[in-house]
């Protein structure tokens, strides 16, 4: 059960729900701290003004990586704190990844840095946001500029984290920041994201980066039935979450297919500029898989109904209730999904490798005389590095496993309610509690190999 040589092990967090400080050393506002405000948005008022005190606390988050032994930390840049209004450099804003990223060298840790892990500076979106094109161009310069600062100690750069749920979400739905519910402009806000992520993989190379990446979330679909209906019906939602934006970064463009079902949400293909699809399609190399749960549909009797996707406009098809067992979250745990997830982008993405860049699963963990026995994440996370195992030996080019997360953090429209760390956080006191998951993983990273 052991992993190649050279299998990139680690954790995962992101700025806004982890760091807190929002004012700290000229932070602007994101629209997180915006959206967080609103009574309502989410869950028990929840905001990220302190969080897990991260930017307070990196030397003690640090260490706990090391004795856990971590080769490898994935985490977000804060825009607003490196660019307060989305555009001018506030120095004391990039010292702070100055000081983490030393800090995690010295501890023999090897920084992955992401650009975009969904908190705009407010200042952009009073400019319309994503919606807004020069948003992209912004976007480039300001990868440019965390490039020519921690360029000389990262190698690995992710542009954008999961723009499904930054556009389906944030401008779809109104379940995230800056909450509106407008299916076109969620649309819109997809295409500008996949063209920030060209211009800022464009900005990253002309300053050297030595490795580009996305981060894109997938959920393979099931179906109960085996018949053309059916069929089309999962086909409509594979489409929408597994290739909006995986084909257009891998030079294919968007599936004519998937135009034609957005066909009653409209507005996409005229947001298409000429040249637009080169710049999406730079080469990368390597795609970061994002993996938590499958997803079942079901066609709608009325093909003419809004669905209850993201996007309802998407027509035709229904999400079905999860199966079997599942997360505090709801979400169904599958681990065969994700082994065919992985054997499926190695075939469809022509031999790019692929690094999971999260998976990691939410449950109420209770803290007993100062432990954490979360036998459930331990389970989840053994059936699931088990099968990415599996995926390997079958041929998938998986080169890395980052869990999600470091720490119990905020969970978005979720607030604190759900716990996805390898390390507990108590809210109040910001004590922190290394689980049973944590040494379990620990143990999986030192072996280099799947537990048995
Ligand atoms: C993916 C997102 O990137 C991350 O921010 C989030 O916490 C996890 N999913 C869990 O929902």
């Amino acid at each position: 059960m052991t992993f190649p040589h050279g299998f990139i092990w680690g954790t995962a967090t992101a700025s806004y729900q982890i760091e807190g400080a929002t004012t700290a050393d000229g932070r602007g506002p994101s629209i997180w701290d915006t959206f967080a405000a609103q009574p309502g948005k989410i869950l028990g008022d929840a905001t990220g003004e302190r969080a897990c005190e991260h930017f307070h606390r990196y030397r003690d988050d640090i260490e706990l990586l090391h004795e856990l032994g971590m080769p490898y930390y994935r985490f977000s840049t804060a825009w607003s704190r490196i660019m307060p209004d989305g555009r001018t450099i506030e120095p004391r804003g990039i010292a702070f990844y100055d000081r983490l990223i030393d800090r995690l060298l010295e501890r023999d840790i090897t920084p992955m840095l992401t650009l975009y892990h969904w908190d705009l500076p407010q200042a952009l979106e009073d400019e319309g946001g994503w919606r807004n094109r020069d948003v992209a161009a912004y976007f480039a310069d300001y990868a440019q500029t965390v490039h020519k600062a921690l360029g000389d100690r990262v190698r690995q750069w992710t542009t954008i984290n999961e723009p499904f749920c930054a556009a389906f979400l944030g401008y779809g739905n109104g379940q995230h920041a800056p909450g509106l519910k407008d299916e076109g402009a969620a649309l819109v806000a997809a295409h500008h994201l996949l063209l920030a992520h060209g211009h800022g993989a464009q900005a990253l190379r002309a300053s050297g980066a030595d490795e580009v990446s996305i981060v894109l979330n997938f959920s393979p679909v099931l179906t109960e039935v085996d018949d053309e209906v059916h069929r089309e019906a999962a086909r409509k939602f594979d489409f929408l979450h597994n290739r909006f934006f995986l084909d257009p970064v891998l030079g294919r463009g968007y599936p004519p297919e998937l135009l034609e079902d957005l066909a009653h949400v409209g507005t996409l293909e005229p947001a298409i500029e000429d040249g637009d699809l080169e710049i999406i399609a730079q080469p990368l190399d390597w795609l970061g898989v994002n993996y938590y749960a499958p997803t079942r549909s079901t066609p709608l009797a009325d093909p003419a109904a809004d669905s209850n996707c993201p996007l309802p406009g998407l027509r035709g098809m229904d999400v079905m209730p999860p199966q079997g067992e599942l997360t505090s979250f709801g979400w169904e745990q599958r681990p065969e999904s994700f082994t065919d997830l992985l054997l499926w982008l190695t075939e469809h993405c022509d031999g790019l490798p692929l690094i999971v860049a999260e998976n990691g699963a939410a449950f109420a963990d209770v803290v007993e005389d100062g432990r954490v026995h979360d036998a459930e994440r331990v389970r989840y996370f053994a059936k699931h590095i088990g099968a990415v195992h599996n995926a390997v030996a079958r041929g998938a080019d998986v080169r890395g496993y980052l869990a999600w997360s470091l720490l119990d953090n905020f969970e978005w429209a979720m607030g604190y309610t759900q716990r996805f760390g390898l390390v507990h956080v108590d809210f109040e006191t910001q004590q922190r509690i290394v689980k049973d998951s944590a040494r379990f993983f620990a143990a999986v990273v030192a072996g280099n190999s799947a537990p048995e």
